[in-house]
């Protein structure tokens, strides 16, 4: 997990998918290690060490989200996104704020899961092996069985059995051979499946997230999920196998203990859109009232408290609050006292420029041109780009945003899109060949569009 990662490292790793933006990777990295930092204490003051929540500022399409997402991604965290203004929809009825919590813990479980999924792994495809030659071959699954659990009849009949229990194993040893080299795939095996319980529709109301929740769960205590036989294909159900001999492997409570921790010691929630639950965003008075009512919900959570989940009371004291907005029109101070006091850090995040952009076509670890030219090449087509043609893109993408919108670093996306949409489309019955997207290439693409500015607000 994050144990190992000093600042310096974090900020390196940051480095291979975002450009730029240093304050804001630094402050990250200091806010991931001051986690490992607050492990090493007493338990005592480990107690009272609460996390630095961080407001990320700054336009749109600069990297504020990305940054946290690499951020989780390293640290092995539990990650959710929300949106601030999401909450204000119903008001100050109150959309229950405490939904965030749920989610990540509905994404702790699921990340547990699946690493102790693949902890299992070989262990479960050998009993799937087993599992699945005992369908093949009823007649030696007995005999295998018989041999661990029944001693003392097996061994009144040792001396008729014998022959006929090696055969039946060299039979069983023939099958799996045929098995493994994938003779057996098209044949058919019956198999006990999990059918669906009866779905029971609960009324829901806004607020009432909790209450339907363990309604749901108490009805499907009530009606087990029911068996039934399915025919299915031999690899079909191999996989079948595999899954549930995993499930079983899997120790539950384990897993419920380990994403409950995860959660609460290392879990990172990203709240989108701050600033559009600032009171002072616009003049209207009315919606005033709704924008702090979400700020006063948001408090307990991020202040610490404790949530109902359906897999248990969850802490969120040392859960890490990233929230991020651009601010245009309202400040952090415009936040209710309570809350700002809660996001004691606050870091800038710089509109881009034309040289980042060109570094943004070129350096990450998944570089737009990178994804490009992988997917083009699957169609035999080789897409060279030289460096006249990166960087006359970047010069586009930084002249466009600033006639119209300026939308950060998404308008590579449109801009790509759009000088490579005519390849993307002939690619297949190209054959295969070699296009080089150069400065000529990219403005021939572009020509249309540069001409006329109306054309521009629709296409890119
Ligand atoms: N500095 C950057 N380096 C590399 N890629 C970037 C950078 N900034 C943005 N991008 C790319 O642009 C896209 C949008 O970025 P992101 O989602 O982080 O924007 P944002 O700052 O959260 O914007 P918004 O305020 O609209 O949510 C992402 O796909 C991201 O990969
Ligand atoms: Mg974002």
């Amino acid at each position: 997990m994050d144990a190992a990662l000093t600042p310096r490292e974090i900020v390196k790793e940051l480095d291979k998918f975002i450009i730029g933006q240093k304050e804001a990777k630094r402050m990250v990295a200091i806010a991931l290690r001051n986690r490992w930092r607050r492990r090493q204490l007493e338990p005592e003051l480990r107690e009272e060490v609460a996390p630095k929540n961080i407001i990320m500022i700054g336009p749109t399409g600069v990297g504020k989200t990305e940054v946290a997402r690499r951020l989780a991604n390293l640290a092995g965290s539990p990650f959710s996104k929300v949106e601030a203004s999401k909450f204000t929809e119903i008001g100050y009825v109150g959309r229950d704020v405490e939904s965030m919590i749920r989610d990540l813990m509905e994404i702790g479980v699921n990340m547990v899961t699946q690493e102790e999924r693949d902890n299992v792994q070989d262990k479960a495809r050998e009993m799937a092996e087993e599992a699945l030659l005992d369908l093949l071959l009823p007649s030696s699954k007995s005999k295998r069985k018989d041999t661990g659990q029944q001693q003392e009849t097996a061994a009144q009949s040792t001396e008729v059995s014998q022959g006929e229990q090696t055969e039946t194993m060299t039979t069983r040893e023939k099958f799996r051979q045929m098995w493994r080299e994938g003779k057996l795939d098209e044949r058919y095996v019956e198999l006990e499946v999990e059918g669906s319980g009866p779905q029971v529709g609960v009324m829901s109301m806004p607020g009432m997230g909790d209450m339907e929740m363990q309604m749901q769960d108490m009805f499907s205590k009530m009606f087990p999920k029911k068996k039934k036989t399915r025919k299915m294909r031999v690899p079909e159900a191999f996989e079948y196998l595999v899954q549930q001999e995993s499930d079983r492997l899997i120790d539950q409570d384990k897993v419920m203990e380990m994403a409950k921790d995860r959660v609460e010691q290392s879990g990172i929630i990203f709240i989108d859109e701050l600033d559009k639950v600032c009171s002072k965003q616009d003049s209207g008075q009315q919606s005033d009232v709704s924008r702090e009512g979400v700020q006063r919900d948001l408090l307990p959570v991020v202040e610490g408290c404790v949530v109902n989940t359906k897999y248990g009371m969850i802490r969120t004291d040392h859960i890490l609050f990233i929230a991020s907005g651009a601010f245009h029109y309202s400040k952090p101070s415009d936040l209710v006292p309570e809350l700002q006091g809660r996001f004691p850090l606050r870091v800038e995040l710089s509109a881009l420029s034309q040289e980042e952009f060109y570094r943004i076509l070129t350096e990450p670890q998944n570089a737009l041109t990178k994804q490009y030219e992988a997917m083009l090449a699957t169609e035999a087509v080789e897409v060279e780009y030289t460096e006249d043609g990166l960087r006359e893109m970047a010069r586009f993408a930084q002249k466009i945003n600033e006639d119209t919108e300026n939308i950060g670093a998404r308008r590579l996306y449109t801009l790509m899109e759009r000088v490579l949409h005519d390849l993307s489309f002939e690619a297949p019955d190209m054959g295969s060949g070699r296009v080089s997207v150069d400065a000529e290439y990219v403005q021939d693409k572009l020509r249309d569009i540069q001409e006329d500015r109306d054309l521009t607000r629709y296409i890119l």
